[in-house]
């Protein structure tokens, strides 16, 4: 009796073994190129296939690492813990790290994550070039990669992509200045100066020439003016995008050219994210700019510090992309992996990765002013009144 159950469950179990092996051969195939939501072929879980077990079902611990840039930003703690508690939520073990913006801690982290078979990777790099070699051994242990927010480069490890659509918020901070300034309508000239992110992220490939697809006419045609000169994305990078570093130079602009009040006008300064936007924030009020005088300060993320930046007249608007959104999404992503269904993706034909496009699932980022910052983030419940007076 006991012998024939236990030859049942082997019998069942070399069954299953095979199951996965064929599912495994299949899932070596590319994904199909179709325009939109393609049935793209998941890769399975190293893990599931090297320990024949059937494949798991909703709520059965399944491991994911995260490998996050740094926590010193509230962008990535926030998304990191979000993910986590949304991926243990659903049952998962899940292995967070940060990097401290460290390319050579990130590479380790993830080795460790390999090494651990987890079963998927969920990846914000610090550098977009920097992960190709490490990544091999995820592609050579069956493990699928998610590129998280900033796109991998040359890796063909990379199975999705999930992201908002960053060209998009370099034209809506673009197209903010143009119109606060009525660039259309008006000779100028009009005085701007240029802040950009990390020159190793690739989101700034996105985010800069995004904002310059509305901007060059103006600066072309003479209506807007950058006395600095400095209109290349390389000259105005900010490794790290730290803020410290954007009010350093912020700083040195002023001083050489004599940004101040009285002094040579300065109309807008286009910044790419919060942590730049603050840099740039602090060295303009050193030099004596007010609410009143100070020029239109984008921004990206909806930082704390930045909304009451906002709310206080020195940083005009900041580009909202609603982490909930992007986790919910990869979180989908994970599950459909994990189950083996058809994974939910929008974007086909834009993120090539130089190995090829990579399966892309792109949300829409939101423009957020004084005007709509009630709504869209304490309405939607992403902060709440208390934590944007009091921090
Ligand atoms: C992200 C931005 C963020 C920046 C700095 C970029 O890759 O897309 O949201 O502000 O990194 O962390």
């Amino acid at each position: 009796m006991q012998n024939s159950r236990l030859g049942a469950i082997i019998a069942l179990c070399m069954a299953l073994t095979v199951l996965l092996f064929v599912f495994a051969a299949c899932a070596d195939d590319p994904p199909p190129p179709a325009p939109r939501e393609i049935a793209a072929t998941p890769t399975p879980a190293a893990g599931a296939a090297a320990q024949a077990t059937p494949p798991p079902t909703v709520g059965v611990a399944h491991s994911v690492g995260i490998s996050m840039p740094t926590h010193y930003l509230p962008r990535w703690s926030r998304d990191g813990e979000n993910l986590e508690f949304r991926l243990q939520g659903m049952g998962m073990d899940v292995n967070l790290q940060f990097a401290d913006d460290s390319v050579v801690t990130q590479i380790a982290q993830i080795q460790s994550m390999i090494d651990a078979n987890v079963d998927v990777l969920i990846i914000v790099a610090i550098e977009g070039d920097s992960l190709t070699e490490v990544l091999e051994g995820a592609e050579a242990a069956g493990i699928p990669v998610i590129s998280y927010d900033r796109l991998i480069m040359n890796s063909s490890a990379v199975t999705y992509y999930a992201t908002f659509d960053n060209w998009m918020v370099g034209e809506m901070q673009g197209q903010f200045i143009a119109d606060t300034l009525d660039l259309a309508n008006q000779a100028g000239p009009f005085y701007i100066e240029f802040f950009t992110g990390d020159p190793g992220d690739n989101n700034i490939n996105f985010f800069f020439p995004g904002a310059m697809s509305i901007l060059q006419p103006f600066l072309d045609d003479g209506t807007l003016v950058s006395v600095s000169g400095q209109t290349d994305i390389m000259e105005v990078a900010t490794v790290g995008w730290s803020a410290d570093l954007a009010q350093a130079r912020m700083t040195s602009l002023i001083e050489s050219h004599n940004f101040t009040p009285n002094g040579q006008r300065l109309d807008a300064v286009l910044a790419s994210n919060d942590s730049t936007a603050q840099g740039v924030t602090n060295a303009l009020i050193a030099a004596g700019f007010t609410p009143e005088n100070i020029p239109v300060i984008t921004g990206q993320d909806c930082d704390l510090t930045s909304v009451r930046n906002m709310l206080a007249g020195y940083q005009a608007m900041s580009v909202f992309k609603d982490t909930r959104t992007l986790a919910e999404n990869v979180v989908e992503m994970v599950l459909d992996l994990r189950d083996g269904r058809t994974v939910s993706i929008n974007n086909t034909t834009d993120y090539d990765n130089g190995t090829g496009l990579i399966p892309t699932n792109l949300s829409v980022p939101v423009v957020v002013t004084i005007d709509n910052y009630r709504e869209i983030l304490i309405n939607s419940g992403y902060y709440t009144e208390d934590q944007i007076i009091h921090g």
